[in-house]
């Protein structure tokens, strides 16, 4: 039986059971990328395609950047470059597209997953928002 937080976390496989329920279920979008310099999608949750219209499984091996188009601020995104190459934390918002072409803000928080020193990934926890 688990009794506390942190021996759910420590347990066999525990954490990453909760780690599994918690991406798929969010009502946020959850993006993961590959620590490449390219950033290529290797997560996508339920919620971010119902975000973009995206199927989630379609665009792992893509990057975000399909999400991009003629309204996004490029000063944002090359905030957000400047953060992911110092291995920092960013958050920020720019018009995005659907997969329809519909143009939408998005709003997110793009953050490293860190094993000591060493960026492994980075996930971006995603929402539309409603002023830019
Ligand atoms: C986990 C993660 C999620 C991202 N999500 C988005 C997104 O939803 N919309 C967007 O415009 N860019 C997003 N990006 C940013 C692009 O993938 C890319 O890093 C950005 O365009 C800067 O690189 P570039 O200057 O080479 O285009 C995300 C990046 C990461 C690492």
């Amino acid at each position: 039986m688990v009794g506390t937080f942190e021996k759910l976390m420590n347990g066999s496989d525990g954490g990453l059971a909760l780690l599994q329920v918690l991406a798929e279920n969010s009502f946020d979008s959850v993006l993961i990328t590959d620590a490449s310099a390219e950033g290529k999608i290797i997560y996508a949750n339920k919620a971010f395609q119902k975000l973009t219209g995206h199927d989630s499984s379609s665009v792992v091996g893509k990057t975000p950047r399909i999400l991009q188009g003629p309204g996004t601020d490029a000063s944002v995104i090359a905030k957000l470059s400047n953060a992911m190459n110092s291995g920092v934390k960013f958050e920020g918002k720019a018009i995005n597209y659907k997969n329809d072409g519909t143009p939408f803000i998005m709003y997110w928080r793009v953050l490293p997953i860190k094993v000591g020193e060493t960026t492994i990934a980075w996930v971006a926890i995603q929402r539309e928002g409603s002023v830019i």
